[in-house]
């Protein structure tokens, strides 16, 4: 069983896309297993998107991430990390696979409409970052 941290950004949000997105990781068999709606300061998101400070697009991702608010969630499942990612789709909308979130819904590489932790460590940390272990529900 696997954890990782998704959020529908704030692209996401203004679409009304909070169920779409839910919807297609459910439909996976993934589990939700935490979920909350919470607006982050630019600081906040530099933190958490702190692994690409160094890159050209820190100032700009930072100031998309704050602008509005976002729905992060735990989800549980079997190889949860990868199956997250495959219905995401790639980075950019353009080189996503058909049928993705990415694709369907996304304007740019930028406003990509959801987020994904990429390792078993990125998913420790962002999971920290936005839930205690009082708030994450684990089902037997
Ligand atoms: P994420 O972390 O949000 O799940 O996305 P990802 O792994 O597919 O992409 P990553 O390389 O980690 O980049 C994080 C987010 O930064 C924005 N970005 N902008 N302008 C650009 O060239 C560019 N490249 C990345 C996107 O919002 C991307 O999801
Ligand atoms: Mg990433």
């Amino acid at each position: 069983m696997e954890r990782t941290l998704s959020i529908v950004k704030p692209d996401g949000v203004r679409k009304g896309l909070i169920g779409e997105v839910i919807r297609r990781f459910e439909r996976e068999g993934l589990k939700v297993v935490a979920l909350k709606m919470v607006r982050i300061t630019k600081e906040e998101a530099k933190a958490f998107y702190h692994v690409h400070r160094e890159r050209p697009f820190f100032e700009s991702l930072t100031d998309f991430m704050s602008s509005g608010p976002i729905v992060p969630m735990v989800i549980e499942g079997e190889g949860a990390i990868g199956k997250v990612r495959e219905v995401m789709g790639a980075t950019n909308p353009k080189e996503a696979a058909p049928g993705t979130i990415r694709r369907e819904f996304a304007d740019s590489i930028e406003a990509n409409i959801v987020h994904g932790s990429d390792s078993p460590e990125t998913a420790r940390f962002e999971i920290g970052f936005f839930f205690n272990a009082l708030e994450i529900h684990t089902r037997g």
